[in-house]
């Protein structure tokens, strides 16, 4: 029997990822999260959801650019982390900071477009959480698994609008994860031009 082969560094990498929830957690408790700690939680949790989404979506360019392929390990661990701060982003809207008051969160889904697009980028994350571990891309077939995941990118597209949307001035820290993620799908685009197999071939 072929033994399959282990990534020692595994259980760090988690660990590392769930560092940003212990922090809050301990925050939570120790008051150090100041006059407002609701709200701190919320949007530190929207941040890392946001870090995470393009973190994932940095993967592959780290990989073709540098020629780390060991990271490609990682992918799916962060991506499923991705999606972890967006539901625990989400859960904190919903249960701390509107106590389930339903009325009210559908009007702000209704009336508040960032949190429309916010909510559109968490149920979209949900089927790529549910397809993520390797049985279901067998079940699904390689080719249906892979058009499926690319929802990512309209998905981390919704993550910087809500946050342009929702910040009042100062737009510097959404424009900052707009310009990583413009990067990132540049990279993408620019790896499809036709041209570009033309120029390096000639
Ligand atoms: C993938 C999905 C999402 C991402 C990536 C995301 C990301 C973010 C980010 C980066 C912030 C700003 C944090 C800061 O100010 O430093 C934020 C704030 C916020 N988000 Fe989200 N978010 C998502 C989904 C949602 C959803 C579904 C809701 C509610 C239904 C929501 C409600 C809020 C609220 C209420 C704030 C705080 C606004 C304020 O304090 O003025 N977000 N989010």
């Amino acid at each position: 029997m072929v033994k399959k082969k282990k990534f020692p560094y595994k259980p760090f990498v988690f660990v590392a990822c769930l560092l940003p929830a212990c922090w809050l957690v301990y925050g939570v408790f120790t008051g150090l999260l100041g006059a407002n700690p609701i709200e701190a939680v919320l949007r530190d949790l929207g941040d890392w959801a946001l870090r995470f989404l393009l973190l994932g979506l940095a993967i592959s360019p780290i990989r073709r650019i540098i020629g780390w392929a060991w990271v490609m390990r990682y992918r799916r661990m962060i991506g499923l982390f991705a999606f972890f701060y967006a539901f625990m982003h989400l859960s904190i809207y919903i249960g701390v900071d509107q106590f389930f008051d339903w009325p009210t969160i559908w009007k702000d889904i209704v009336k508040r477009p960032y949190i429309t697009i916010g909510m559109a980028a968490v149920l979209a994350l949900v089927p790529l959480a549910v397809t993520s571990p390797k049985t279901m891309v067998r079940k699904l077939g390689g080719a249906r698994w892979k058009a499926l995941h690319k929802l990512v990118y309209p998905i981390a597209i919704a993550g910087v609008v809500h946050f342009f949307l929702l910040v009042k001035a100062d737009i510097r820290e959404p424009l900052i994860y707009g310009a990583i993620l413009a990067f990132l799908l540049g990279e993408r685009l620019y790896r499809r031009l036709p041209t570009r197999g033309f120029a390096r071939s000639s």
